[in-house]
């Protein structure tokens, strides 16, 4: 083969053929300030008179609400907003044309280094990426099934050990279907765990060697293949029901089950299932964290969209013990982020941040059974510009904001952080960034 046909086959994109279709329908953003506007998105949430599908519900008063509508509806969808005098932002017109260019590159076999975070990949692609840099790597890098998922795909962790060492980080991402940017963000962190010796940032190189890495990339692998080949906003497992399919898995771990932000119906998105750990994948990983307890310092979970650190627990409105520590670090983080791209990250508890109080969730069964001392959620970017069709162009920066705040989250000491430059509705202006940048002076 001659170089040109090389780098050829190294530049194959193909765009997705999926059967579900969203052409015309438009992403919309809201923000209810009366009573009756909120009522009449959650109805709209629950009663489903109009095609809607919800990519941020409805949660308070004065909180954003994100949604894309099927244009078979869009008459009537404008009557009642006018009925209801709420004004709505169009953010995408035809969401269909926002999936089509999120592309997937084709990866070769064997050619680790030409695994790049210039576009999406598949299923199968991550899995070969993973399989080769273990490998490449045999003496730092080991790839274990840690169970199989409903339709019998291999869930893998991937274990990262560069020196003997004790404490374990164990890292979830995949576990919703749709949010791709999360496992994208993991596949990254890998390969910078693995050449941080080469790279030269010293703190990297120093988490590397500190710790124990056990990262599961795609947790549900049915649910992330479906969403490429199939429904693109797929978010649950592939389980089939009589009446409906698919679980969502990070509804269904064994905390607080089926009471907060969950649905009793396998129609819905955040079906919690028939029971805790009814579903192959959320027990896999429940067995395999039970199994690495022990030493347990750091459980980071990545999801998208948001841009927010949430701190446990999921169900609760009262912050807990030792929740102040873990938001001073991720204060710190987000103040790095926001130096490097100028992103806007909110910390707090999921009803902090997001207005509801959610059950079941990975990270909360893992802070309630275990108490490791460190336990966050990373919902990654964006703010809903783009939502889950977050483009190409955004992977690789936000991969590397990710990386730069998950390494001062993990190192950094606690300092005095000015509390209200976190809101989710702060603005930043000049003034708060002198502020910023005296916060890192002191
Ligand atoms: C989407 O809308 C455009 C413009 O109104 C129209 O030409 C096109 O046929 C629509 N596409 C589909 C698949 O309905
Ligand atoms: C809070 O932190 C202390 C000291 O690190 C630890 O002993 C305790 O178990 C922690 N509590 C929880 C709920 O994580
Ligand atoms: C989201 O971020 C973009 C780009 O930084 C900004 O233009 C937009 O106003 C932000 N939207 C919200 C709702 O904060
Ligand atoms: C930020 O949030 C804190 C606690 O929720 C609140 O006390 C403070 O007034 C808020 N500040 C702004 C500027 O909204
Ligand atoms: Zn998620």
């Amino acid at each position: 083969m001659n170089v040109f046909f090389v780098n050829f086959m190294f530049l194959v994109y193909f765009g997705l053929c999926q059967s579900r279709r969203y052409d015309n329908f438009t992403l919309y953003s809201a923000t209810p300030t009366e009573q009756y506007q909120l009522n009449f998105l959650q109805n709209l949430q629950s009663q489903k008179y109009i095609d809607v599908i919800f990519w941020k519900r409805p949660s308070k008063l004065f909180n954003d609400v994100h949604f894309i509508v099927n244009p078979i509806d869009s008459e009537l969808f404008q009557e009642r907003l006018n009925h209801f005098k709420l004004e709505v932002h169009t953010l995408i017109p035809n969401i269909q044309s926002a999936f089509d260019s999120q592309k997937i590159k084709k990866y070769t076999s064997l050619k680790t280094d030409s695994f790049t975070w210039d576009s999406y990949h598949s299923l199968e692609d991550i899995y070969q990426w993973i399989s080769d840099v273990a490998l490449k790597f045999p003496k730092t890098v080991e790839l274990h099934s840690i169970g199989k998922s409903v339709e019998g795909r291999d869930i893998y962790a991937i274990f990262i050990k560069i020196s003997n060492n004790k404490a374990n980080v164990i890292i979830d991402a995949g576990i919703h279907g749709h949010e791709w940017i999360s496992t994208a963000f993991v596949t990254f962190l890998i390969k910078k765990l693995i050449y941080a010796q080469d790279i030269g940032d010293d703190r990297l190189n120093e988490l590397a060697n500190k710790y124990n890495w056990f990262i599961i990339p795609i947790v549900n692998p049915d649910g992330f293949d479906y969403s490429i080949k199939v429904d693109r906003l797929w978010r649950k497992n592939r389980r089939k029901f009589d009446n409906g399919e698919g679980v969502d898995l990070n509804r269904n771990f064994d905390h607080n089950f089926g009471k907060y932000e969950t649905s009793t119906n396998p129609k819905d998105d955040n079906y919690c299932g028939p029971a805790p750990f009814s579903e192959p994948e959320s027990k896999a990983l429940s067995e395999f964290i039970t199994e690495k307890r022990e030493h347990l310092k750091f459980y980071i979970s990545f999801h998208a969209y948001g841009q927010k650190l949430i701190i446990p627990y999921g169900d609760r409105i009262k912050h807990v013990e030792n929740f102040s520590e873990m938001d001073n670090f991720g204060k710190q983080a987000i103040l790095r982020m926001y130096k490097l791209n100028g992103v806007k990250y909110s910390i707090g508890t999921t009803y902090d941040t997001l207005g509801v109080r959610v059950s079941g969730s990975s990270t909360s069964w893992v802070k309630n059974n275990y108490k490791p001392k460190y336990v966050i959620t990373f919902l990654l970017r964006d703010n809903g510009t783009y939502g889950f069709a977050l483009p190409n162009e955004q992977i690789m920066p936000t991969c590397q904001e990710t990386l730069i705040g998950l390494v001062e989250l993990m190192t950094a000491k606690p300092r005095r952080v000015r509390a209200d430059l976190f809101n989710a509705s702060y603005k930043i202006t000049a003034n708060v960034m002198l502020l910023i940048t005296l916060c890192f002076l002191k």
